[in-house]
């Protein structure tokens, strides 16, 4: 096998030396920019999680009214549904979250669930991350 590789290298060296410089130039250039494109990407997924702003359990319990606005959690992210509230088309029951996770309520409501308007609905209201601590037990 390595006689095999080395004759297939030997007769590509004999024809196309003359080209040698080029494909080195080439094989150095697609390095480079492999790196470049790397290094670009680790400092954008930095700068994204930089960006996030992370919330405590604690602190989220904190906003459960209209005047210090109305915080709820779903899988770990925090939403700000203070402007929700008014146009939720179930009424007042959502405020039975407010503070803390909606996932005790979609399993009794479970209209939310794979619901894309209800999920379309969320986003917008997305305010940061969740700081999980590892001793509590995280619903889904
Ligand atoms: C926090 C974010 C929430 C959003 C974005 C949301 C959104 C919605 C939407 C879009 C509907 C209409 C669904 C449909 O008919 O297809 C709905 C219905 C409803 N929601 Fe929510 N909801 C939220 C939280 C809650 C919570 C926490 C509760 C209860 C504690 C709740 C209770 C209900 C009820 C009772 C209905 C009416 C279901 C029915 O009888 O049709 N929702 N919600």
């Amino acid at each position: 096998m390595q006689v095999e590789s080395f004759i297939i290298w030997y007769i590509q060296f004999v024809y196309f030396r003359h080209i040698i410089f080029i494909q080195l130039g080439f094989l150095l250039s697609s390095f480079l920019f492999y790196k470049w494109k790397e290094e670009n990407l680790k400092s954008i997924h930095i700068s994204a999680f930089c960006s996030t702003k992370q919330y405590s359990r604690e602190e989220v319990s904190t906003h459960k009214t209209k005047e210090n606005g109305i915080w709820v959690t779903y899988k770990n992210i925090v939403y700000d549904i203070t402007e929700f509230i008014d146009k939720h088309p179930g009424g007042d029951k959502i405020l039975l979250a407010a503070g803390g996770p909606v996932e005790p309520y979609w399993s009794l409501y479970a209209v939310h669930k794979d619901n894309k308007e209800v999920m379309d609905l969320l986003k917008q209201y997305e305010i940061g991350i969740l700081i999980v601590d590892s001793n509590i037990k995280v619903h889904t």
